[in-house]
């Protein structure tokens, strides 16, 4: 059995024919070729393949295309605006947020979706709205300083991120430039 779709995906229109039972994130990367949007664990709980639905945050490998029909998806490839990067990106570059290929878009997509509903989040915030993006090798702090910084060093972060705290974790670290 096969459906018909409409749907819109970062800004353009698609009209496509898949099984009923194609996931979202397989539309993407293989009928759309957008393969920003990875497939970690494929049960929904790393968060990799994390897309906007909507304007809301889903986990693509847990959605059936289905569910796009007549919406808005925004993958990572839709972040940037007219060749320039989306703050969020700049930010993740400019304080060590930038981690592998897998989790990054996800990242990216998580932090975006907190932005537009909290413009100014506490750490805390950024904490708890990011624990449904893993990471298996590295760390969150510059992921947290990232978001935290997001609009440059001229947007002070709510609270000191904690390469800035006296003998904080992470303190070893380069301080993000400008800072
Ligand atoms: Fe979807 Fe991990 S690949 S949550
Ligand atoms: Fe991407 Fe750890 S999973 S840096």
């Amino acid at each position: 059995m096969t459906l018909r779709l409409h749907l819109s995906v970062n800004g353009s229109a698609h009209d496509l024919e898949v099984p009923a039972s194609r996931r979202l994130i397989d539309l993407l990367r293989y009928d759309l070729g957008l393969t920003g949007t990875k497939e970690g664990c494929g049960i929904g709980v790393c968060g990799a393949c994390t897309v906007l639905l909507g304007g809301r945050m889903i986990s693509s490998c847990l959605a059936l295309a289905a569910f796009a029909d007549g919406a808005e998806v925004t993958t990572v490839e839709g972040l940037a605006n007219d060749a320039r990067l989306h703050p969020v990106q700049q930010a993740f570059i400019d304080y060590g947020g930038f981690q592998c290929g897998i989790c990054t878009p996800g990242q990216l997509v998580a932090a975006k979706a907190l932005l537009d509903e909290i413009p100014n989040p506490t750490e805390d915030e950024i904490q708890e709205w990011m624990l449904g993006n893993l990471c298996r090798c590295t760390g969150y702090y510059k992921i947290v300083e990232s978001i935290q910084r997001v609009g440059g060093p001229d947007m002070a972060p709510h609270t000191p991120p904690r390469s800035e705290r006296p003998g904080g974790p992470g303190a070893f670290l380069d301080s993000p430039p400008g800072a």
